[in-house]
Parts: C-alpha cells; structure tokens; sequence
C-alpha cells in the first residue's frame, strides 16, 4: 500500500472519528448523576462508545476511500477481478469484533456484580406498587409508611419492591436503574446515593389510565438530616396522643398526584376535585365525613359519576390517628374552598 493511501485512510478516518467524538460529547445525552451505581453505569456506556466510535472510523474511512479510489468509469462494463476471499482477513475481522464484544461482556458483568453487592449498614426500605401510587416503608422506624422516599446520602439502600395489582416499574433517571414491580414476584434494587437533592421517581411501565400520574419524589438528604427526619416521623406515627396534622398526612401520601386540593396546592385531575367534597357528598346522599372516610378506605364502595370505577387504590392501612387527620383536613380544607 503506497504512503498516500495510508495517509488518506487516516485523514477521513480521524475526521469522521472527530465527528462521533462531538456527537458523542457535545449534548447531555444523559441526566446528571446520582448514585455510585449510576457512575458504574455510565462507565460502561462510555467503553462501549469509545469502541463504538473506533470502529464507525475505521469503516468510513475504508468506505469513503474505496468510493473514490475504485470508482468504475461510466462505459466501465467488465466484471471485476475473480478474488476468492482472503483468510487472513477474514480471521482478523472475525477475531476483533469477539475480543470487543466479549471485553464489553467482561466489564458489564463486573459492573453488574459490584451495583447489586450490598455494603456494610443498609437501610431496608419495603417500596409497594399500586395504580397509582407509590408508597415506602421503613422497617428501621416501626413500619413508618411514606408517600416520598427519603434516603440518606453515601448509605446503602436496598428497595424490596410489591405490586399489588399489575407490573410496575421503579425508575429514577438519576440513579440509572430501573426495576419492575411484579405481582407475586420479590424484586429488589440496590442504591447508593452520592448526592442530596429532590429526584423524580417515574413509573416506567404503562400501568393503567393514571400511569402517568404514577410520580413521586425521592428525597436525598444528609445522614444527620435523614435521621432527626426518621426520628421525628417514628414519635408522631406511633404515640397515640401525638397531634397528627391532616396537611402532613395528605403531603405524606400520593393523594395530590390524581386529585386536586387548593389548600394542599394538589392538582391532579385523574380523580375529583377535593375543593368540591361537600357537593360531592349531597350527591352521593351520604354525610360528609362518613363520605370521606369511606372514599379512602373503601374507594370502589362508591364512584364518583364521570369518572371511571376502580382506579383508586384502597388505603385501608393507614393508621386511625392518621386517617381521622386527615379526614378532618379534608373537611375543613373543602369547606374553605
Ligand atoms: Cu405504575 Cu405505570
């Protein structure tokens, strides 16, 4: 091969590399990092990509070169040289895709193995799946049940997922995971956050009519924070006389993804206006309070005309002292509005 060819193959090569490279770089393809897990992520997305881009150089400067280079003539009718393979290529072009693709299989699994091994100290988090709401439990705090996940920062974190109905799928896009919530099937996801801040958790599996509205956040906050927070939740969920504000519990749990509140500034539209309960409950011929205690209890008991049956879950779980809060924010909260 002359010295031109070479230099040739070369230029294109590294002008067409330049190219991937800034398409590559240039946009966020990705959103900003979280998690260490993530970290290990990306480190694989960015060896693929470096081999990726390698190899899309390589052939566009062998294409572009051969384009130019053997162009017939126009009148040019004749067949071209009877070649009959060349083995030596052909083993070198067979040889250097299975080193890469087997190098990417190597670090994959390494990655894989290091973001499921669960470190020393883990905070247990139960996560329940259901249309349309996530809810999470902390075993460490007597069962405390939130409507947020609250997570410290730099511990590890293993979320054992349920679905009570159908499949659902937990997804932060800054911790790079994503897990499925199967009925009948325990599933789990480990995380260790190495930021504070307020993330999206997403349902990422189309679950029904108010998938997506199947949102809620998840809260990552300093050790010391995360603990007075868990300490402070344990004493007002657990001793009976603490005074539960309604206002919390409404914050706490995912009422305000369907329904709208103005006092809770809630305006989810997937279910009925809360401002409007008291018109609701002449409609349906019941007490208000009766009515609104029984719509969070018991939802599928009586539907609201106009919207479809079924779609709220039961939160039958909740505990008294919360459930009388709340029912009686939610009348003063209408009656306001
Ligand atoms: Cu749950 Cu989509």
């Amino acid at each position: 091969m002359r010295r031109g060819s070479i230099l040739a193959l070369l230029g294109i090569g590294l002008v067409a590399g330049g190219i991937a490279t800034a398409v590559a770089v240039l946009p966020t393809w990705l959103p900003p990092d979280a998690s260490r897990e993530r970290g290990r992520i990306d480190f694989v997305f960015w060896f693929t990509i470096v081999i990726c881009i390698a190899i899309f150089s390589l052939v566009v400067a062998v294409l572009i070169y051969s384009i130019l280079k053997f162009r017939a003539a126009p009148d040019d009718d004749s067949d071209g040289p009877p070649i009959h393979g060349h083995t030596g290529l052909e083993i070198v072009w067979t040889l250097i895709p299975t080193v890469l693709v087997i190098a990417i299989g190597v670090v994959s699994a390494i990655v894989l193995s290091r973001d499921d091994a669960v470190g020393k100290n883990v905070l247990h988090v139960n996560v329940t799946a259901q249309q349309f709401a996530w809810s999470f439990q902390y075993p460490e705090a007597k069962n405390l049940t939130t409507g947020t996940l609250r997570l410290p920062v730099g511990r590890s974190v293993l979320l054992s997922f349920k679905a009570l109905d159908v499949i659902h799928s937990f997804w932060v896009p800054e911790f790079g995971q994503k897990q499925d919530t199967v009925p009948g099937l325990h599933t789990t996801l480990h995380i260790t956050p190495t930021k504070t801040g307020t993330f999206d958790v997403i349902c990422t599996e189309l679950c029904g009519l108010g998938h997506a509205t199947m949102r809620t956040q998840a809260i990552v906050m300093t050790p010391a924070a995360f603990n007075t927070w868990l300490k402070g939740q344990t004493k007002a969920t657990t001793s009976p006389n603490a005074a539960v504000s309604g206002a919390a519990v409404f914050k706490n749990q995912p009422c305000g993804s369907c329904h709208t509140l103005a006092a809770a500034g809630a305006t989810g539209k997937v279910g009925p206006d809360l401002d409007k309960l008291p018109q609701w409950a002449t409609q349906a011929h019941q007490p208000l309070e009766q009515f609104i205690r029984t719509s969070i209890t018991d939802p599928n008991a009586y539907t609201q005309p106009g919207f479809p049956k079924n779609v709220m879950p039961p939160f039958a779980s909740l505990p008294k002292a919360q459930l009388d809060a709340l029912v009686q924010y939610l009348i003063q909260s209408s009656k306001k509005g």
